[in-house]
């Protein structure tokens, strides 16, 4: 076939401390671009890449009467819906693309749309609520702590730093203040479950689950809390820790790795994911499960080292990097009914 490959690539290390990295946190390492552009051709399709900048839209209707599928993997450059800018242009030129819809990448992004639309599912999801201003903040309602604050729109642990976790209301505020004053959105201020933490990769069409991961934080330094923040993600997670924070197939009863499969794809077709996502998962105290967030395009870095959660759970399920884009690729195919062949013509 013949494969655009639409993405946003990452120019800086993930450091903190570098306003450049806040902009480009959820983009693609150029490696990881390389490994889906070998893998395509691999597969025996030709490959367009098209780079998800202002200057998209003119290239997608170039290349429009030569390609089949776009491969989409682009996060958007500006504003809260910007996961949904590619797709939407993909739409508008009647090409077909993996994943899903505007729509759905909008609420991916948008944590608290998504526990709204999760809610009137019935769907589990940590209780919260939404701050606008530091005026919204009110001792009294507040749920017992700790409570745990995160700007409502972003990803890659933008904005979710080891101390977002607060223990009463003194911290709560200030981390609520900072969080507004520096991402100028929504605060979402969460009940912190404190049992075990899961993430599910789903796949396919009809979707199914993969293996389930559990995340362990056993070997986070001592005193830092125990939830997958950007210290957690990017600091303490790397190539030469030499530790592996992630366990796959998870160590579960068939009773809660049910729970957890069966609230994954509940999530999955509540938010209207299409092809490939990857859902986050808390237990509660009582052992019950909650979606902490649902991931659109997620994450797919190829070094196993990395520790990459939807590769690592397609490899335990016996599928190569290669065989996972191709099942990205056929699930598209399948729903958008275009034919999939490999070879180029
Ligand atoms: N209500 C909660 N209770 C317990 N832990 C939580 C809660 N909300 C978030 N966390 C922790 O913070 C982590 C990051 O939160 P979340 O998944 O919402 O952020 P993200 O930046 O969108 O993540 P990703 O890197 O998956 O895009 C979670 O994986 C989990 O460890
Ligand atoms: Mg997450």
């Amino acid at each position: 076939m013949n494969i655009a490959l639409a993405y946003n690539v990452r120019h800086t290390k993930p450091d903190i401390n570098n306003p450049q990295y806040i902009v480009e946190a959820e983009f693609d390492e150029p490696a990881t671009i390389m490994a889906i552009k070998k893998a395509l051709k691999k597969l025996g399709h030709r490959v367009f890449t098209v780079e998800a900048d202002e200057g998209a839209y003119v290239k997608f209707q170039k290349l429009k009467r030569r390609i089949d599928l776009v491969f989409n993997i682009a996060e958007g450059i500006n504003g809260r819906d910007r996961e949904a800018q590619i797709p939407a242009m993909l739409e508008m030129l009647g090409l077909p693309y993996t994943g899903p819809g505007p729509l759905s990448y909008a609420l991916g992004l948008d944590k608290i749309r998504a526990k709204e639309i999760m809610s009137i599912h019935h769907i589990p999801t940590p209780a919260w609520i939404a701050v606008e201003k530091i005026s919204d903040l009110c001792e009294k309602n507040m749920f017992a702590y700790p409570v745990i604050a995160k700007p409502m729109a972003e990803g890659s642990s933008k904005g979710i730093r080891a101390k977002n976790l607060a223990h009463n209301f003194k911290e709560l505020k200030k981390i609520t203040h900072d969080l507004l004053q520096q991402f100028k959105q929504r605060v979402l201020i969460e009940e912190f479950l404190g049992g075990r933490e899961f993430t599910v990769a789903v796949i396919g069409n009809p979707a199914r689950v993969l293996p389930i991961i559990e995340l362990t934080f056993d070997k986070l330094p001592i005193g830092m809390p125990h939830f997958d923040h950007y210290e957690a993600k990017w600091i303490y997670d790397n190539p030469d820790s030499g530790h592996d924070p992630l366990i796959c197939p998870a160590k579960t009863n068939i009773k809660l790795a049910h729970q957890i499969e069966d609230i994954s794809l509940k999530a999955f077709q509540a938010l209207g994911m299409a092809d490939w996502a990857r859902i986050d998962i808390r237990l509660d105290i009582t052992g019950k499960p909650h979606i902490i967030e649902v991931n659109c395009p997620p994450g797919i870095i190829p070094d196993p080292k990395e520790n990459s959660r939807f590769p690592r759970a397609a490899r335990v399920a016996g599928l190569s990097y290669n065989q996972m884009i191709e099942k990205i690729i056929i699930s598209a195919c399948q729903r958008c009914k275009v034919k999939y062949f490999k070879k180029i013509n």
